[in-house]
């Protein structure tokens, strides 16, 4: 199956209520997982790369891996690109085959934001792709952050109103209190629901929460186990998920939680089988490790059996 465009696949989860994993693909062994995964749980996917992770593969390595992988998938499968920070960035990829690119002014002053982020939508929309944006800071709730600071960070829901509006886009990723990475809260996981909700009702378009790996124990203990340092890493729980997807969340973005999952198998493997050179027989063991995490997140998120 072709790749499909993004806003094919937001029409159902806007409507019924579930969301779309986003997994952070940089190399083969990531793209196979995460299409096996979303093949075998029948559900629709978004395969996303950051510019690093283009910087690293090379954008035609990773566009022609990806559109390999997709011929033997039934699913809709979209590829996106996670925090494009130029117009030229979105453009180099619409005309290289992606169906979805974000533009991320989030560190630009609220008009900045606005320009960039039309600039790239006047582009895409002529190209039949649609563009998320982002409006807010992403970071910690944590209880000493002053409430004044706090109200800075998150998405303020009049702002993201008039933002919406004067620059088009089509999603909007917010701010709610996740952050990227695998430190995201120092105590509690705590996340502003009720500002989603207020956000959605306003909005009514797709809503994306990016920093939303889950950071699970038994990955965080295995890699500890096999000699990785990760002290006081906490993501966002299950039941975090649920809530935020059945508040108007419609696009979760894990990349941390599949960088564990992968690292973690791979220090298992050296350390249990210290014999083994053959990279495929180690890379492999990632590759399945990156697959079982990616089915538990697509049970979790609700698109399971939406393809
Ligand atoms: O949102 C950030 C993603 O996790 C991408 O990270 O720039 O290291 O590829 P990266
Ligand atoms: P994590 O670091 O929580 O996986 O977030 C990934 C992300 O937001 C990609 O855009
Ligand atoms: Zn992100």
């Amino acid at each position: 199956m072709p790749l499909v465009p993004l806003h094919e696949i937001y029409v159902d989860a806007n409507k019924n209520y579930y969301a779309i994993g986003q997994f952070n693909v940089s190399n083969l062994e990531l793209i196979q997982a995460t299409l096996e995964a979303a093949q075998e749980m029948k559900s629709p996917v978004i395969l996303a790369t950051s510019k690093s992770a283009i910087k690293y593969a090379g954008l035609e390595y990773l566009i022609a891996m990806v559109k390999a992988g997709v011929n033997n998938v039934t699913v809709p499968v979209v590829l996106h690109l996670d925090h494009g920070t130029s117009f030229e960035d979105a453009k180099k990829c619409i005309e290289a085959g992606f169906t979805s690119v974000m533009i991320d002014g989030s560190a630009l002053p609220f008009k900045e934001n606005v320009k960039i982020t039309r600039e790239v939508v006047d582009f895409a929309h002529m190209h039949n792709i649609t563009v998320e944006a982002e409006l807010g800071k992403l970071g910690g709730i944590e209880d000493e952050v002053k409430v004044n600071d706090k109200e800075t960070l998150l998405t303020d829901p009049a702002e993201a109103e008039q933002f919406v509006t004067e620059s088009r886009c089509d999603s909007l990723a917010i701010a709610v209190g996740t952050s990227h990475g695998a430190y995201k809260f120092k105590g509690e996981a705590k996340l502003d629901f009720d500002r989603i909700k207020t956000i959605k009702k306003r909005l009514g378009i797709p809503l994306v929460l990016h920093g939303a790996s889950g950071v699970p124990e038994e990955l965080t203990k295995k890699l500890t186990k096999y000699g990785g340092k990760i002290p006081g890493a906490k993501g966002v729980p299950d039941e975090a998920y649920r809530k935020a997807i059945q508040y108007g969340i419609n696009k979760v973005n894990i990349d941390t939680d599949l960088r564990l999952a992968f690292t973690s198998a791979i220090r298992e493997t050296l350390t249990i089988k210290p014999d083994e050179f053959d990279p495929r027989k180690i890379l492999g063991t990632g590759r399945k490790a990156v697959k079982e995490i990616i089915k538990h997140k697509i049970e979790v998120l609700g698109s399971a059996g939406k393809a």
